[in-house]
């Protein structure tokens, strides 16, 4: 059994990475932190693990988290950072969910998050953890950094545009929206049900965080700096986001469907849909998968992509263990294969 700790067990992406890797073969969870909840049982503040889990939570304690094989951080951005280099130094492999390590450029990521990186060796050699894109590099790293959850919509929707060179590469629109979880389980007031219920509402237009990722990973794609204007909105649900993400063709005639389904023909988590069919956000609830379908628009030079995942599995824990997978040579799809829940 490969030995794992998890920072962070409280949060939502923590208790998700407890509930999948409950189902992993080869992994075990060792080491489970919180220091508000140090000593309790996870099963008793999470009744669905009862039988499933056995862990305990404790205060983080790096000789504790040294003494596993693989540590994933759950935690706010700026924790793994701190945490991540000393564990690497003694072999023990990282994926963290956060921001940390997912910007190249550290100037970058302290405009964004407005502190100094403190990790520049261990950010040099993270790997960008969207498999679809990234695979092999994933597959070498000592350390991967999770996605965000509307980065990992918009880049699979758009990589195979940018890749066949199909698109223009600027004016692009991602038009995104996202249940409440996607905010954490930390008390917010704009997190509250009477606040979000029968509600709906965009933030973030002035810029926010995921953007300079979304603006990486799209230039990668693209190999050229890539033009997109992105907006976020807050939907009252749980669990889900939809990414509607609008481009112009550099020519008509293109068959998109077929671009689609030959470009993620071999991926298990990545379901392009018959021609014409529209994915939701609640046929992805609990699944590791992105759940794709591109459309031409009535003018015969708009591309309109729709890309649906449940944010706290493919848009977080599963995609993490899904790195994890590929990290320790275990089959990609270990604990990954479960259908969604619905309703
Ligand atoms: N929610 C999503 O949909 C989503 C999707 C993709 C990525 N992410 C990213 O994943 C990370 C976790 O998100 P989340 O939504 O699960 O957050 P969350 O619900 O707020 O949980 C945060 C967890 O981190 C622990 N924690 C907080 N500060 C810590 C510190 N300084 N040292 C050690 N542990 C600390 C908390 O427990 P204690 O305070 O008890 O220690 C808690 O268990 C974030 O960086 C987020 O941006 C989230």
């Amino acid at each position: 059994m490969i030995d794992i700790g998890i920072v962070g067990g409280t949060g939502y992406t923590g208790t998700e990475l407890l509930r999948l890797l409950a189902q992993h073969p080869t992994a075990k969870v060792r080491v489970l932190t919180s220091r508000q909840e140090a000593g309790k049982r996870a099963d008793s503040l999470f009744p669905a693990l009862r039988g499933f889990c056995d862990a305990v939570f404790e205060v983080p304690d790096p000789a504790r988290l040294a003494q596993c094989q693989a540590v994933f951080f759950a935690t706010p951005h700026g924790t793994a950072m701190q945490m991540a280099p000393a564990l690497l130094a003694q072999g023990v492999k990282v994926i963290d969910l956060s921001a940390d390590f997912r910007l190249q450029d550290p100037a970058v990521y302290t405009q964004w998050y407005a502190h100094p990186h403190t990790a520049l060796d261990a950010l040099k050699e993270a790997a960008y953890g969207i498999p679809e894109l990234h695979r092999d590099k994933i597959a070498a790293a000592r350390l991967t950094a999770g996605p965000g959850c509307y980065p990992t919509a918009v880049q699979l929707a758009l990589a195979p545009l940018l890749e066949a060179g199909v698109i223009e590469t600027r004016g692009i629109i991602a038009d995104c929206k996202s249940g409440v979880s996607g905010a954490g389980r930390e008390a917010k007031i704009g997190s509250l049900f009477c606040e979000v219920a029968e509600s709906f509402k965009a933030y973030g237009v002035p810029g926010h965080r995921h953007l300079p990722e979304i603006q990486q990973g799209l230039a990668w794609a693209a190999q050229a700096p890539v033009g997109i204007t992105f907006v976020p909105h807050l939907v009252p649900m749980n669990r889900g986001i939809h990414a509607t993400v609008y481009a112009r063709l550099k020519q008509p005639g293109i068959d998109l469907h077929k671009l689609f389904a030959e470009r993620y023909a071999d991926e298990p988590f990545v379901d392009v849909l018959a021609k014409g069919e529209h994915p939701e956000t609640r046929g992805v609830r609990g699944g590791n998968v992105c759940r794709l379908s591109p459309h031409l628009a009535p003018d015969g030079e708009t591309v309109v992509v729709l890309s649906v995942i449940d944010n706290l599995v493919k848009g977080a824990a599963g995609q993490a263990v899904q790195c994890f997978n590929l990290m320790f040579g275990q089959p990609e799809t270990a604990a990954l294969q479960s259908p969604g829940f619905a309703p």
